[in-house]
């Protein structure tokens, strides 16, 4: 764990990204929370995320000057690369930030920003479904079977600690192809949710838009979505 990130750890909570809001109402110290499960836990575009015992509820906080262009895309591709290591599996990434594993979706980002006098309380939620039981199997899961609690305390050092340097240096300057290679949709139609749009993938930019190819050839840079292919 990363010196000068405070820990803390909840068997059960409504939703991790709460606590680390409220904590960093408190304080300015970079905090992790984290817990066994969660009982109101949030997703994208105003959903639930069901959050039973067994997966990885992880809220990473900070405060900073600025904002970061791309950070839940970027989060996405740390995430993404961080479990293919630790797990050897062929995890792979859906625009904006949704995590895949054999056609399903097994995990999501979820960012929540709040500001006064130019400071920004920056919280990055984390959800990772490692191991479901029969009766949640409608929902994708990375199908883990070994020692559940050491798979989840590597993942969470290895994601504390790359999440750490990230928020010092950036990514490298290649992450946009990274992610790209990463995708389950690369160079495939896709269609916006938001308006009905389809478009042919292309890629992202560095600041983690979606480059996409019209009908009539011109190309689109969209901001926040989400897509269906
Ligand atoms: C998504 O909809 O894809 C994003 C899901 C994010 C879920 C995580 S679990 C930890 C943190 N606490 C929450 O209530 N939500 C995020």
């Amino acid at each position: 764990m990363p010196s000068g990130l405070k820990r803390i750890h909840l068997d059960e909570t409504e939703s991790t990204n709460d606590i680390c809001l409220n904590e960093l109402n408190n304080s300015d110290i970079p905090i992790l929370v984290t817990a066994d499960m969660q009982t109101k836990g949030r997703g994208r575009n105003e959903k639930e995320w069901n959050s039973p015992k067994g997966n990885l509820y992880f809220s990473f906080g900070f405060t900073r000057h600025n904002l970061i262009n791309g950070l839940s895309v970027k989060v996405g591709l740390i995430l993404a690369e961080s479990l293919q290591q630790i797990l050897k599996k062929n995890v792979l990434l859906k625009w904006p930030n949704d995590l895949f594993y054999l056609n399903k979706k097994v995990g999501g980002i979820l960012v929540e920003t709040s500001s006064m006098n130019n400071i920004f309380k920056i919280v990055i939620g984390i959800g990772v479904n490692l191991q479901l039981s029969d009766s949640n199997k409608q929902w994708g899961n990375l199908e883990i079977n070994t020692d559940i609690d050491k798979v989840t305390e590597q993942i969470i050092e290895m994601l504390s600690s790359k999440l750490f340097v990230f928020l010092e240096d950036d990514l490298d300057e290649d992450w946009s192809n990274r992610w790209t290679n990463l995708c389950i949709h690369n160079e495939k139609e896709i269609m916006l949710e938001s308006n009905n749009e389809e478009l042919f993938f292309m890629g992202i930019n560095h600041d983690g838009q979606l480059i996409g190819k019209k009908k009539d050839d011109k190309i689109l840079f969209v901001n926040e979505s989400s897509i269906s292919f």
